[in-house]
């Protein structure tokens, strides 16, 4: 029966097949936290509307076009977070985790939320997860940071991803270029799109993202900011990519790589997948050594990224997982009910995953039952108090006792 409510436009739910690849994902990407010592936080899903405009940047399509900005009963303007890293760098001043040992090392998932027109990959709440290095500028953190996210997409088995890589230069760097590139794009005024021509002063970068092609033209002969990187902004370039040749990680540069948010300093990086059309970024990130003083802290140098957890489960395309159980225990007889009940908790707490009927089903449809969840064995619990194990695979069936059953259900597998 069909309701007449729907989910929201740009949302969907997640029903039980895509939630087992889902905890898989999760599963795994809190794995490779821990093991490199990030530990999970969490902050809210909406924060003052100010943080965001300050920290993600007043010119930014976020900002200006994709913002759920509401007003509480106290009249103050909240916005359902669109990313993560503000809201973080937030958390990291209000705790004073800056008077920790650093860098502080966190990693996080959950929605996020942008009102954006929604398609194959683009979702108005999506979920990201991702890590944040706060607190030193070193290379080895940005190629850390590239490696984590690496490492996690091979693992899932992500089919062809390129890594792309480039370097914005340290702040005052990037103010310099901004300037010269204003300048290339005032002086091929004529040739830009009506949007590009509208922002140069407010958001030029945005114009090496543009689809117009008169803009695209004009972008070819545009300087990049790689090839203007000086001093220690080219050292530290040359480090991180000297730390991805070393850990075997290829990557190509990008010398017109701009990101939809104006915090990044230094390096910048992007994940795409060919398999995903389009919306082709699974993640991305890179440094932002300005946006902590933004914020009104001390000037912290930090790096991080964000992955799209329905982009990787997109370009993973897997056949939904079906269900599996070890166990099932069921009843010949409804006066084994409670002991039914009591056995199939020892299981559980014995690590097995098992169920027992709460449909009220006759001995038949629980067997049938117990096949539909994929349990690889059966515990009949007779009338008489006997107990019969059955292999769904092969059928064999055998009586047990129940006072060993752990013994009984591991037993025969190595
Ligand atoms: P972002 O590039 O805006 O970066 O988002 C990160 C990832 O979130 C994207 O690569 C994409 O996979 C996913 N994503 C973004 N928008 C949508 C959407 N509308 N629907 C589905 N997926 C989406 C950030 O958010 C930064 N906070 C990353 C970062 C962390 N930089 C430094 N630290």
């Amino acid at each position: 029966m069909a309701s007449k409510y729907q989910a929201p436009r740009g949302t969907f739910d997640v029903l039980p097949e895509q939630g087992r690849a889902r905890s898989r994902l999760e599963g795994a990407a809190a794995a490779i936290f821990a093991r490199a010592g990030y530990e999970p936080v969490a902050t809210p899903s909406f924060e003052d509307t100010d943080l965001f405009v300050r920290g993600v940047g007043r010119s930014t399509d976020i900002v200006t076009k994709e913002m759920f900005t509401f007003e509480d009963k106290g009249g103050r303007s909240l916005t359902l977070r669109p990313e993560g890293t503000a809201p973080i760098c937030r958390a990291y001043l209000e705790h004073g985790m800056h008077k920790l040992a650093q860098p502080v090392k966190l990693c996080y998932a959950g929605p996020f939320f942008r009102h954006e027109r929604p398609q194959a990959g683009r979702y108005r709440q999506f979920h990201q997860l991702g890590i944040e290095c706060i607190g030193t500028d070193s290379p080895l953190a940005d190629a850390e940071a590239i490696m984590l996210l690496s490492e996690l997409l091979g693992e899932l088995g992500v089919p062809g991803v390129q890594l792309r890589l480039g370097s914005l230069g340290s702040l005052e760097a990037r103010r310099e270029y901004l300037e010269e590139l204003k300048a290339h794009l005032r002086a091929h005024e004529g040739e830009l799109s009506k949007e590009v021509r509208e922002r140069i002063d407010l958001n030029p970068l945005r114009a090496f993202d543009s689809d117009d092609e008169g803009t695209r033209g004009v972008m070819t002969t545009a300087p990049t900011i790689v090839g203007r990187l000086a001093g220690e902004d080219v050292e530290h370039f040359a480090e991180v990519r000297a730390l991805l040749d070393a850990a075997g990680i290829a990557y190509e540069i990008d010398p017109t790589l701009v990101r939809g948010l104006d915090y990044y300093t230094r390096t910048i990086f992007s994940f795409v997948c060919d398999a995903l059309g389009a919306q082709s970024e699974v993640g991305g990130g890179g440094r932002y050594d300005g946006l902590i003083e933004q914020l009104g802290g001390p000037p912290t140098p930090a790096v991080g990224w964000a992955a799209g957890i329905e982009r990787i489960l997109l370009a993973l395309d897997e056949e939904e997982e079906s269900a599996e159980r070890d166990a099932f225990v069921a009843i010949a007889d409804e006066g084994q009910r409670r002991r039914a009940m009591a056995l199939t908790t020892e299981l559980r707490r014995a690590g097995l995953s098992a169920e027992v009927d709460l449909g009220g089903r006759g001995l038949k449809g629980q067997l049938k039952h117990a096949d539909r969840i994929g349990a690889r064995r059966v515990l009949i619990l007779e009338a008489d108090g006997s107990a019969q194990l059955r292999d769904m695979q092969s059928g064999e069936q055998r009586a047990v006792h129940t006072g060993n059953l752990i013994e009984e259900m591991t037993g025969g597998d190595s």
